[in-house]
């Protein structure tokens, strides 16, 4: 009788796993969150406020992801267009779905050197006055996120491109700067001083393209969080982009570089992954590339999975109705998301799946 009993419930469980019962995915399948579940992996989006109320845009959400992190509205010109106030009631929508479907929220970004608002860049301020300004924006929106924004990306892109090791040139480094150029990386430590000092519990990341391999870019990135954790700046975290195009990812090398930087035991987070593919002027992909793009998520995956301080996988949007690949791209590339504009699951889906499914290797 006892082995019948634990018989049925054996089946229940294998039927669960393979039906995915319950989930709302197709039949046959897990979402994506519940493949995760057993890892406990970070499956994250990027998510566009406006596209909430598009029921099937929120259903998938739900069903697929346990991490949000706004696409847009938490950057300067949204949430602090004007000088004097600010404005969370797009980024709280955000917050207020994830709070309602058990998912976290990551933050992005505090300081970067795109979509400011124009009072700033146009505002011809002293570094003393900029440096009261950024001060006075991290507090405040790191401070109004306390408790619900479990990670930030502190500073992105802050690495120059041409001259790696080098800081870019911004409004924040060096034009004028907060009061600290020439001094190398310092501006970004008192950036992540001032988050820590708001929300001593919130995760603080640097975030940065094109340095998830090995490469100069990484190499710099790598020597200022050694430097960060020798001196106890808190920094819990680098975030890599992985905005990939060509059909091509260095997987060898961004595994690698996954190892290094989570050996000075700060985690990777995956943050902004796409795998842009050519498309026809419809915006259709072709078949075998809808597999070779499944291969490099499955690839990335992978990389992450087997590295225990990888703790993150976000994709930067999930349905190719809506993605920053396309309208950047003059339609040239798109389809680089998991789900295709109907929201139906791409080869990249299922081969996610099966990578999460399996777990830490
Ligand atoms: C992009 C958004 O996806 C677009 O909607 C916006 O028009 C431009 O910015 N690296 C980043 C992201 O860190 O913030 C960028 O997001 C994509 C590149």
């Amino acid at each position: 009788m006892c082995d019948l009993v634990k018989w049925r419930a054996l089946v229940l469980v294998l039927a669960t796993a393979v039906l995915g019962l319950g989930s709302g995915a197709g039949v046959g399948e897990q979402s994506l969150r519940e493949a995760a579940r057993g890892s406990g992996l970070l499956i994250g989006t990027a998510v566009r406020p406006a596209q909430l109320s598009e029921a099937a845009y929120a259903s998938t959400l739900a069903r697929e992801f346990n991490t949000l992190e706004p696409e847009d509205a938490l950057k300067w010109e949204v949430v602090h267009s004007e000088r004097q106030s600010f404005d969370f009631s797009q980024a709280d929508q955000i917050v207020d779905f994830a709070s309602r479907h058990d998912t976290k929220v990551r933050g992005h970004t505090l300081v970067w050197h795109r979509q400011n608002s124009k009072w700033l860049t146009e505002g011809k301020y002293t570094s003393g006055e900029l440096a009261e300004i950024l001060e006075k924006h991290i507090r405040t929106v790191v401070g109004h996120y306390r408790g619900k924004i479990f990670a930030w990306d502190v500073v992105n892109e802050a690495f120059d491109e041409l001259h790696p090791g080098q800081m870019r040139s911004t409004i924040w480094s060096d034009q004028p700067g907060i009061g600290l150029a020439g001094n190398g990386f310092t501006y970004i430590e008192r950036c992540f001083r001032w988050a820590h000092e708001a929300d001593p519990q919130a995760l603080l990341f640097y975030n940065d393209a094109e340095a998830e391999v090995v490469n100069p870019k990484s190499d710099a990135i790598y020597a200022m969080v050694r430097d960060f954790r020798q001196r106890g700046v808190p920094i819990d975290g680098v975030g890599f982009q992985m905005h990939i195009a060509n059909l091509h990812a260095d997987v060898a090398s961004i595994s690698a570089n996954i190892k290094r930087f989570t050996a000075l035991a700060v985690q990777v987070h995956i943050t902004e992954m796409d795998v842009a593919l050519p498309v026809d002027s419809d915006g259709n992909a072709r078949a075998e590339d809808l597999q070779t793009q499944a291969n490099i998520y499955r690839q990335i995956a992978t990389a992450c999975v087997s590295h225990p301080g990888c703790t993150a996988i976000q994709t930067w949007g999930f349905t190719d109705k809506y993605s920053w690949i396309g309208s950047h791209s003059k339609k040239t590339q798109g389809a680089a998301l998991l789900f295709d504009r109907n929201y139906r699951a791409k080869p990249a889906t299922e081969a996610l799946r099966s990578v999460l499914a399996a777990g830490r290797l």
